[in-house]
């Protein structure tokens, strides 16, 4: 079990390693622009559930500072021990509680993140871990059933309480032409990820069909997972040298109880 998280295809020892040569070097500008973002995230909730933060390379620690308690979801036995010691050293002027939990609560049963975050009354955030879906389940099927269980306990997750996520939309070694964050009214199609980002011509003017993703760009099935009408952001994160994610961020907060 350990050795198997250890080597997650989702994160595991090689994304530590990643992460200790690049973070400086190569992440920073993701990770303020992300972090930037989710400082207009001000969810009501005083609990909050991360899913998936690593070591919490590409989060600002104020984000925490915020909520009374944590509650994050890490299988990755280093990753918990990171994130709990950056956290605990973070300058915060005030520390949340921190309690971490192993267990999968979003692949096999996600049904049981629907009942954690009841149980909690906590908000969620999918801390880049929904684009890795593909990977972790072992699918390159848009419909396969795990990811559509998934999709049906995400809308259940999201409804009535503040969530946001970020998750990979498509990666590769084509550099996305953008320099900082980009917002969109809606979710972005794939046409226009293409014409936006990646010098695609517009279909709509050239009368041509709209371009299939280039062969070397990544597709991570984030379709379906989340509203597409709600504002969506989209940043560059240079991986490793020559490795481009774009990634896709959305979030709400919860309306107000009345
Ligand atoms: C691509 S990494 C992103 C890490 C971090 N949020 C970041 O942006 O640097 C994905 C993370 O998801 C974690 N993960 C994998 N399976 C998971 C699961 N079933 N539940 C929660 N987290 C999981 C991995 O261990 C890894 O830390």
């Amino acid at each position: 079990m350990i050795a198997s998280t250890l080597v997650n295809p989702a994160g595991g020892l090689r994304y530590h390693v990643r992460a200790a040569r690049y973070s400086r070097k190569l992440w920073q500008p993701f990770r303020w622009a992300v972090g930037e973002w989710l400082l207009g995230w001000n969810p009501p909730e005083t609990t909050l559930v991360i899913v998936g933060p690593s070591g919490g390379y590409n989060l600002q620690p104020f984000l925490f500072e915020r909520f009374e308690r944590v509650v994050a979801l890490e299988p990755d036995p280093v990753a918990r021990y990171l994130f709990k010691r950056r956290l605990s050293r973070a300058p915060l002027e005030r520390h949340p509680s921190l309690e971490m939990l192993s267990e999968d609560h979003l692949l096999a049963e996600p049904e049981r993140l629907v009942t954690l975050l009841e149980e909690r009354q906590a908000c969620v955030l999918f801390s880049n871990v929904l684009g890795q879906l593909p990977v972790l389940l072992d699918t390159a099927e848009p419909e396969a059933p795990a990811l559509a269980r998934i999709r049906r306990a995400i809308a259940r997750m999201i409804e009535g309480r503040s969530w946001a996520s970020f998750h990979d939309r498509v990666s590769g070694e084509l550099r996305p032409a953008l320099e900082g964050p980009i917002h969109a009214d809606g979710r972005l199609t794939d046409a226009q990820i293409l014409q936006a980002f990646y010098g695609e011509a517009d279909s709509a003017q050239t009368g041509k069909a709209p371009p299939e993703p280039p062969r070397e760009l990544q597709d991570h099935l984030t379709e379906g997972l989340f509203p597409e009408a709600l504002p969506h952001i989209y940043f560059s994160w240079e991986l490793e040298p020559s490795v481009y994610h774009l990634i896709e961020g959305v979030r709400a907060v919860r309306a107000p109880q009345g």
